[in-house]
């Protein structure tokens, strides 16, 4: 089994074939996720939300995303992994975002890294490339910048917006990224953007005319409960699964029925008359 690189993503894009990305956080999602044959695993910092339960992604830290990588990786043996930089790891100086990057290959076992922003973090992007780190943009509505956005609100639905996210997936691309994430942006523009650069973009709430697409697993499963964006088709409901198991648990415990004798390790009896003789037959103590 051929392991996926950036290479197979740019073939994939030149062949028209849709490239098929979700997010992993730990080691039994991505061996299945990497089963199911996606191409690309994203270690999303949407974690903060999704599994920790925080208000916005960021509260999350280098540390958490390394622990979450390592686990990754552990389950996957085909897709490309990519490990998203946290809110501040990337932005106070290029020395900064080299280390945190580096310790996303050599520490959490990621392929790449992705990181926020368009023109602006178009020389942060040259220093990572420059020292072989493979990194992928992240264009439109940016979580991390849900302080300045005021919420997380659809991006680029004026002409300005939409020119200033076409200057920025160029200068990404200019700065070498292999792809850009395209977030909560109208489909129109998405196709345009996705026409106009020569890497393939990943669109989430960006319509069909991206280069290939990208879900929050636990959206897509049906796990998440706080708010679920327009774009999200909800594949299962694994929260009604998970209820439903939990309440029969607890019925079973209460009611005697769990363990049943299958669940039990036995003992010889030779052992347990010995036993019984030393210890008494285990009435409760006075
Ligand atoms: O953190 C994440 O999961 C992401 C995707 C929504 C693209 O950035």
């Amino acid at each position: 089994m051929d392991r996926v690189t950036v290479h197979t993503l740019q073939a994939m894009k030149e062949r028209g074939e849709p490239i098929v990305v979700l997010t992993a956080y730990d080691y039994p999602t991505a061996l299945l996720v990497d089963q199911s044959g996606v191409d690309m695993i994203l270690v999303g910092d949407s974690l903060g939300m999704v599994v920790h339960g925080f208000e916005n992604t960021l509260p999350v830290t280098m540390d958490m995303m390394i622990l979450h990588c390592q686990a990754v990786r552990r389950g996957v043996r085909r897709a490309l992994i990519v490990g998203d930089m946290p809110f501040m790891s990337y932005q106070l100086s290029l020395e900064e975002a080299k280390r945190n990057a580096a310790r996303f290959l050599a520490e959490g076992g990621a392929d790449a890294v992705k990181l926020e922003g368009g023109q602006h973090m178009a020389e942060t992007v040259r220093a990572l490339v420059e020292i072989g780190i493979a990194v992928q943009g992240h264009i439109g509505l940016t979580p991390q910048s849900v302080s300045a956005f005021g919420g997380f609100k659809t991006q680029g639905r004026t002409v300005e917006a939409a020119r200033h996210l076409l200057d920025d997936a160029r200068a990404l691309e200019e700065a070498g990224v292999f792809s850009i994430v395209l977030e909560a942006i109208p489909a129109r523009l998405a196709t345009l953007i996705s026409r106009s650069v020569r890497v393939p973009t990943i669109g989430i709430g960006a319509g069909a005319g991206c280069d290939g697409q990208v879900l929050v697993t636990h959206d897509l499963l049906g796990l998440f409960d706080r708010f679920r964006p327009k774009f999200v088709k909800q594949y299962a409901d694994l929260a009604g699964t998970m209820r439903e198991a939990f309440e029969r648990y607890r019925q079973d415990v209460r009611s005697r029925a769990f363990p049943a004798p299958e669940h039990e390790f036995s003992i010889p009896d030779e052992v347990w008359t010995e036993i019984e003789a030393e210890f008494g037959g285990g009435s409760p103590q006075e």
